[in-house]
């Protein structure tokens, strides 16, 4: 698999722009020179263009509803902007692409994408080059299919268990999404075209997301949400960023200027562009001021603030001239340095290697599938196993995906697919299951074996079917979708009582959750088997067999906690859940926003009290045990480890020999983690690294520390201080199981905001 992905990567990842071949710059365009940097080449460009199409650049079309779309040449997507072709600037193509180049309820019917598993599969696989593979993936087909910004790269951290996307990002640890997210980034963009990376910032809760005031304060903003953005913005470098919907300290996200202006484009110095959410758009003066630079789906929001009200702004001497012309400055600034403007996508649709790119979605899923539960090593699957049960969550056609505009129309189209008839969500995502069939990939790896369905509805019959069986397998679900919270973070439609029915029957009764989260399991204690497969993609069902039959060794580890009891959690249930209720119930039944932006709640506030202590450091701060930690993940092997030491001094290190004890091959995740200081001493994930190592074999691994996991942010000083000093340092098979401690020496250490 390895070599596959290699070879895919190889393959599309496009040459880098530096050695395109060098084309003289004709007079009249001095910006085709490509020994000049982006930044001066948009500058030039800049200098060339009129009023009017620097105008053209700053707002966007929104396809579903513009008009005349089909004139303008619009492909039923996200978003358009018009190219400027007497200057050789392309017209850009937006297209979602969280998790594969997406098509949400089919609008351009037909056509198709490879389905990456959620994010959250990516970040259990603490695997920076297949998170790289999949953005490389991405990028190949959106580049193939004509688009070429992509809205992809969302890292925004899991602070609840029941936020709609926590299924599209990267999970809960700042370290974690920063680095996953940054080289999936940096795999679009090696197609010569641009990523995003979303939502800038706090966009941590679907209720209300329009309205909410996400507050915090601004040290334990730079340590948690902002610290992942800045990590992913180094590594990947994506030609935009796209500003949120929430307000965020009583700002909108896209008119904070204390955090445009202030940190990404000042203290970050980041050369691109912001673009706003689709719908995200409040003001002319003030968002422009504020540091937005471009506003998207313009149809979505009250006005086109971003064209005569612009254009008026700054006749009236309210907006400067030199501000719009930063704006495109920025726009063109990301567009050059990704090659999109010297390596043009194609006019039409290329085709698309689509078996090497389904191998990408299957590696992610295996690497990121997470065994939680192997009580009696029931699991893998013995080869002597006759008679195999499956039941429900439509196991005998396909798998699960996520909803809103991250949805993949994948290869195989959508055996199960059931429309939504009210919420936020009803006009732009429908229940969707990717064709990857458990049922037929183990009947498959199981030939000898008798291998059934029975779809779960009566608990009895599914009891009944499971009784003389070898193994039952419960799949069970629970959607999750872009602009609606799952407002419990219980399994849906009485499938705690089905896993009840079905352990009771069976002893050897094992449970698949195809889930965009944790969920609650009041059935732990009765399963000796627990696979958390996510939404695994559209080879998710081949990936399941092969680790249920020991193919493929799980290795895939907790990228967020699962709660014991949804009171763990800093909060219980979405905030403003009871507003949203009320403005439902006033609006007339069915009643639904257009592509989940949605009018009518008041503003209410979403007092994050939890600070920078996410995720693990929050269960940790409360003294309260999860069901399962951050970190977690069983294996068919056994890892061992040495004595780890530590390198200290301002690019600490931490070394450690691992050894694979057991009789399979298998991969590892190193855990690295590092106290914080004295004024907050929670553990944080400092370093990891995945290792594949044979039975028997030993392999030294040495993991660089990332210091501002572990700095405090000083906003006094303005910038990261390291305390110098010893620090307890741990090695964890989870954020709270550490098998060995040491401590390190820092050096006292000051570093840029
Ligand atoms: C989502 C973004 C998405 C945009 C365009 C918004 O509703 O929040 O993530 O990129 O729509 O589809």
């Amino acid at each position: 698999m390895k070599k596959l992905i290699l070879s895919v990567l190889l393959a599309t990842s496009a040459v880098p722009v530096a050695a395109l071949p060098a084309m003289a710059a004709p007079a009249a365009q001095p910006w085709a020179d490509r020994s000049l940097d982006a930044a001066a080449r948009a500058d030039l460009l800049v200098k060339a263009m009129t009023f009017d199409e620097k105008i053209q650049m700053v707002h966007g079309y929104f396809p579903p509803l513009a008009k005349p779309a089909k004139k303008m040449g619009m492909i039923p997507s996200a978003g358009h902007i018009p190219g400027i072709p007497r200057l050789g600037i392309p017209t850009l193509r937006e297209s979602d692409a969280s998790l594969g180049v997406a098509n949400q309820i089919e609008q351009r019917k037909g056509d198709t994408a490879t389905a990456l598993p959620a994010g959250l599969a990516t970040a259990a696989t603490f695997s920076p080059e297949l998170a790289r593979a999949g953005g490389v993936m991405i990028g190949a087909e959106a580049r193939a299919k004509t688009f070429n910004i992509l809205l992809a790269g969302g890292v925004n951290l899991t602070r609840d268990p029941w936020n709609g996307r926590n299924f599209e990002y990267l999970g809960e640890d700042p370290l974690l999404a920063g680095v996953l997210g940054g080289e999936a980034i940096a795999g679009v963009e090696s197609n010569h075209i641009v990523s995003t990376v979303k939502h800038y910032v706090l966009n941590s809760q679907e209720t209300g997301r329009h309205v909410l005031d996400a507050r915090i304060g601004e040290q334990a903003l730079r340590e948690s949400d902002l610290l992942a953005f800045q990590i992913a913005i180094e590594r990947g470098r994506p030609g935009s960023v796209m500003c949120a919907y929430n307000k965020i300290n009583g700002h909108y996200a896209c008119e904070q200027d204390a955090l445009l202006n202030g940190v990404l484009k000042g203290d970050w110095k980041y050369p691109g562009w912001v673009m706003s959410d689709w719908g995200a758009v409040h003001s002319t003066e003030k968002a422009a001021l504020s540091g937005l630079d471009q506003q998207s789906g313009q149809e979505l929001d009250k006005a086109i603030y971003f064209d005569k009200p612009l254009r008026a702004a700054i006749k009236a001497g309210r907006v400067p001239q030199a501000r719009l012309d930063d704006m495109v400055r920025r726009i063109l600034t990301g567009v050059i340095a990704s090659g999109l403007m010297d390596d043009p996508v194609p006019a039409t649709p290329q085709p698309i290697p689509l078996d090497d790119h389904a191998d990408v979605a299957q590696a992610v899923a295996e690497k990121g599938i997470v065994l939680l539960k192997n009580e009696g090593e029931l699991l893998p699957l013995a080869r002597t196993a006759r008679k195999v049960v499956l039941i429900g969550a439509h196991a005998d056609v396909g798998v699960l995906s996520g909803g809103g505009s991250s949805q993949v129309r994948s290869t195989g189209g959508a055996p199960v697919e059931i429309p939504l008839t009210e919420g936020e969500a009803a006009s732009f995502a429908r229940v969707t299951w990717h064709a990857s069939s458990p049922l037929k990939a183990i009947k498959a790896a199981l030939p000898g074996a008798d291998v059934r369905y029975v779809d779960g509805k009566d608990p009895a019959a599914a009891a009944a079917a499971a009784r003389d069986a070898d193994l039952a397998i419960v799949f069970a679900w629970q959607w999750q979708t872009e602009a609606q919270d799952t407002e419990t973070i219980a399994l849906p439609d009485d499938q705690d009582a089905l896993i009840d029915a079905v352990a009771a029957a069976n002893g050897k009764t094992l449970v698949v959750l195809e889930t965009g989260g944790p969920v609650l399991m009041p059935w732990i204690g009765k399963v000796p088997a627990v696979l958390q497969a996510w939404y695994p993609g559209q080879r998710g069902g081949e990936a399941i067999a092969n680790i249920l039959t020991g193919a493929v060794n799980p290795s895939g580890r907790l990228p967020i906690t699962f709660p014991a009891s949804a009171s763990q959690a800093p909060r219980p249930e979405p905030v403003g859940l009871a507003q949203l209720k009320a403005m439902q119930a006033a609006k007339a039944a069915g009643a639904t926003s257009n592509h989940g932006v949605s009018v009518g709640v008041e503003s209410f506030p979403v007092d994050y009290q939890e600070g920078a202590d996410v995720g693990y450091r929050w269960y940790e701060k409360t003294g309260q045990k999860p069901l399962f930690p951050f970190g977690h993940g069983l294996s068919y092997t056994r890892f061992t480890y040495g004595k780890p030491e530590a390198t200290g001094g301002a690019a600490p290190t931490v070394s450690i020999d691992v050894t694979n004890s057991g009789a399979r091959a298998g991969d590892d995740v190193v855990q690295v983690y590092v106290q914080g200081g004295a004024d907050a001493p929670t553990w944080r994930l400092a370093g990891f690294a995945r290792v594949s190592i044979d039975p028997g074999r030993t392999q030294r691994v040495t993991i660089p520390l990332e210091c501002r996991t572990f700095a405090r942010f000083d906003t006094a000083q303005r910038g990261w201080v390291v305390d110098g000093g010893p620090r307890r340092f741990a090695i964890g098979r989870t954020a709270i199981d550490h098998v060995a401690e040491g401590t390190i020496t820092l050096a006292a250490d000051r570093m840029q905001p």
